[in-house]
């Protein structure tokens, strides 16, 4: 994405030497590469295609993600009135099939394509799928390509989304807020220098980085109801009677926001966190038990890694005087900007020589 950020701008630059990103489809498209290299050891979205590195195939798969959103956030009424599924109400069965059948299609062209491989290969490009495939063959009652498929759209659909979203948040509040962002640049000058990239063992001594990231999941948790649980038995939740087989949500969103605990809490703060200062308040952006994330580690490296890496390649500004909008929110199950993020960038001076080595 760097190296792609300064091709960019070397062809657009304005004679101020900055010149405007889309930053959110960047991310998206970077998110999507993490992922799709853990899931079948392939970027998904190449080097060489322009308009932000987005293949064919990775542009068709995230358009019909944007398509079927809001159908998956909301609640369907049919679900409560049964009578509403013949009428396919508002569409949503007819929308989601096809969402599934196209995305059902994608996975099971990689696993063609992860067979057609060599065993050697396989091996050498270790991926989930390759690995999964191995065990398929001692075991093909179990790991069906059913299980298989089911286990890589699970991790492309809820690490993509949320992991992009989070890092377009994090941008977007540190361009509103420049003493933040020129803290965090601050703290990545002083420990991790000018001569070569960050890089993901740097992130443990950087704590005003953690801070930032910290406090950006807590104002914009981006599964912000967490995923809808169900009580597996009768039981009682804040003195409510719930009965077996209930729905029930829980509002990360709200418990970050709460007053009683937090001050001035949807103000932009990170130095609420700084020392271990935040320690002992409930926070729950990858929820908790049994079924929390279990992506976490891999999502605080990312955009940790990510967000560190862009500040201190590049100068950032917002577009005009206005600030960012922060406050229209997507729909959907998870919690995104309405208004994709868009900003004025150029390389940092500094960084020149260790950009022309990329
Ligand atoms: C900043 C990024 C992320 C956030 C905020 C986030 C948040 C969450 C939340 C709130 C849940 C539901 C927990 C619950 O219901 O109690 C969840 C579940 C899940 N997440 Fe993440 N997540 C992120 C990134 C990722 C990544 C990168 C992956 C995978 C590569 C991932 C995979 C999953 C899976 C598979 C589940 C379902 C777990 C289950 O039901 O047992 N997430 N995530």
């Amino acid at each position: 994405m760097v190296r792609q950020l300064v091709r960019d701008w070397q062809t657009t630059k304005a004679m101020d030497g900055f010149a405007k990103a889309e930053v959110k489809s960047r991310l998206i498209a970077l998110s999507l590469n993490v992922i799709m290299r853990m899931i079948a050891g392939k970027r998904f979205c190449g080097e060489e295609e322009e308009q932000a590195g987005f293949s064919e195939e990775a542009r068709r798969y995230w358009k019909l993600v944007e398509e079927a959103a809001p159908a998956i956030g909301v609640s369907n009424l049919a679900d409560f009135l049964p009578v509403l599924r013949w009428v396919d109400y508002k569409g949503f069965s007819k929308k989601l099939a096809r969402f599934h059948k196209e995305r059902d299609e994608l996975m099971q062209r990689l696993i063609d394509e992860h067979r057609s491989k060599s065993k050697e290969e396989r091996v050498e490009k270790k991926s989930m799928m390759g690995v999964l495939l191995s065990l398929q063959e001692t075991d093909p009652g179990y790991y069906t390509d059913e299980v298989i498929k089911a286990l890589g759209t699970g991790l492309l659909g809820a690490g993509v989304g949320t992991t992009s979203e989070t890092t377009e948040w994090m941008m977007s509040l540190l361009l509103n807020n420049p003493e933040a962002l020129k803290k965090t640049r601050d703290e990545i000058d002083a420990r991790v220098g000018n001569e070569r990239l960050l890089e993901e063992s740097d992130l443990s001594n950087l704590p005003y980085l953690q801070c930032v990231i910290t406090e950006t999941l807590r104002i914009y948790p981006t599964t912000p109801l967490l995923l809808p649980h169900e009580a597996s038995q009768e039981c009682s939740v804040g003195g409510f009677h719930i009965p077996r087989g209930t729905m029930l949500l829980v509002n990360a969103y709200a418990i970050h926001r709460d007053p009683k605990v937090w001050e001035e809490p949807t103000k932009f703060l990170p130095e609420r966190f700084e020392g271990g200062k935040g320690e002992g308040k409930l926070m729950i952006p990858f929820g908790m038990g049994r079924r929390r994330c279990p992506g976490e580690a891999l999502a605080m490296r990312v955009v940790g890694l990510v967000l560190g890496t862009l500040i201190q390649c590049f100068e950032w500004e917002g577009i005009g005087k206005e600030e960012v909008d922060m406050t229209t929110e997507g729909s959907g199950l998870t919690l995104g900007k309405a208004i994709p993020l868009e900003a004025m960038y150029r390389p940092r001076q500094s960084m020149l020589d260790t950009l022309k080595k990329l």
